[in-house]
């Protein structure tokens, strides 16, 4: 029994792997475990193998998912230090920019200011840009944001000086937005030793103190929930060298509704949060007859067995939460029900030229 309806959610942060990380994450398998956690459309990054900075991956990335994905997709493109002018030629089907600033899983960066500054330069004004920054980075985002009068949004804050200085550049009038995963905001630094690799991502888990101070912004700093899903095999975690990633499609509702259960914030606010913020920021079509229903009083444990998601591990396997989705319905038709795809391989659409 469905209690409750709400829009179809976005995840603006999702690594769905395609091209070249196919054995982690493919276009269905990711689409799907999108569906099956109540979100109808994602935002690819762009660190895929390689990386989605030219016309030619562009192309490829664009050919791969046409038929291929189950929900709505929108790419990102990459800003790399030798490709800033293909930028314009990029965004035409591409929905936003990111820039990496800090280290993370493959081998996309932005070191250099003449890079950056041709990045503000050359990306159209009427597209976002997205940034990884950690620490001081974010400051250096904040500076650019101010300087070329355009909209910055930063991926996964994590760190309560980080969102503090957000706070302040928010209270200047600067027009800066920013993401925080449910991992950041379920999860210290002690899961991250009891997890080991399956807990290790960047940003990595930050302390009670980051974790309350985040907490403490959810009704105001903080404009989206994004999962930040990065898929890697239970084998590469098992590995020297472990890549950092966590998956977070299929938790990321459940965690927030019990988060709502708990009244650290309203169901009004969730649905801000999840849907309307992130699609206000990054311009994003409100698909028509899509809502998501979910029964919001069952409590139950989530688990490993049945995730659509093809590395199949969840860091909150074992936790309890309040708030299962029972069904998905995107333009008119039945995608998701009772654990179950029942979409067309298809169903989604690729987002471009918006
Ligand atoms: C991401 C990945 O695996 O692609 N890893 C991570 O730890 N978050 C990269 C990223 O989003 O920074
Ligand atoms: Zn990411």
């Amino acid at each position: 029994m469905s209690n409750l309806i709400l829009p179809g959610l976005v995840d603006i942060h999702t690594h769905l792997r395609v091209p070249g990380g196919e054995h982690k994450e493919d276009f269905a398998t990711g689409t799907a475990a999108a569906l099956a956690g109540g979100i109808t459309t994602v935002l690819a990054m762009p660190n895929t193998t390689p990386p989605l900075t030219t016309p030619a991956v562009l192309e490829e990335t664009l050919q791969k998912a046409q038929h291929a994905i189950y929900c709505d997709v929108g790419l990102f493109a990459g800003a790399g230090p030798e490709q800033t002018d293909l930028l314009p030629k990029l965004s035409r089907y591409t929905v936003a920019l990111k820039i990496y600033l800090n280290d993370t899983f493959g081998p996309l960066r932005v070191e250099d200011l003449p890079t950056l500054i041709a990045c503000f330069k050359t990306w159209p004004r009427s597209k976002a840009i997205a940034i990884h920054a950690e620490g001081q980075s974010v400051a250096v985002g904040i500076g650019l944001a101010a300087a070329y009068r355009r909209p910055v949004h930063f991926c996964h804050i994590s760190r309560k000086e980080e969102i503090e200085v957000i706070a302040a550049a928010k209270r200047q009038g600067l027009p800066v937005t920013c993401e925080v995963t449910p991992h950041h905001l379920f999860l210290t630094e002690a899961d991250a030793e009891r997890l080991g690799p399956l807990g290790d991502m960047r940003p990595r888990l930050a302390t009670q103190a980051d974790v309350e101070t985040l907490s403490a912004h959810i009704n105001t700093t903080i404009d989206c929930i994004a999962t930040d899903h990065a898929p890697h095999t239970l084998a590469e975690k098992d590995a020297d060298n472990p890549p950092p990633g966590v998956t977070g499609l299929e938790t990321s509702l459940p965690l927030m509704l019990t988060a709502v259960k708990e009244k650290r914030l309203t169901l009004e606010r969730l649905i801000e949060l999840m849907a309307t913020n992130p699609r206000r920021i990054f311009k994003l079509p409100l698909p028509p007859d899509t809502q998501v229903e979910v029964d919001a009083q069952t409590r139950y444990t989530l688990s490993n067995q049945g995730l659509q998601t093809k590395c199949g591990w969840s860091p909150f396997s074992g936790m309890a939460v309040t708030g299962r989705i029972r069904r998905v319905v995107l333009r008119g038709e039945e995608v998701f029900k009772d654990g179950q795809i029942t979409a067309q391989l298809g169903s989604g659409k690729v987002l471009a030229e918006n």
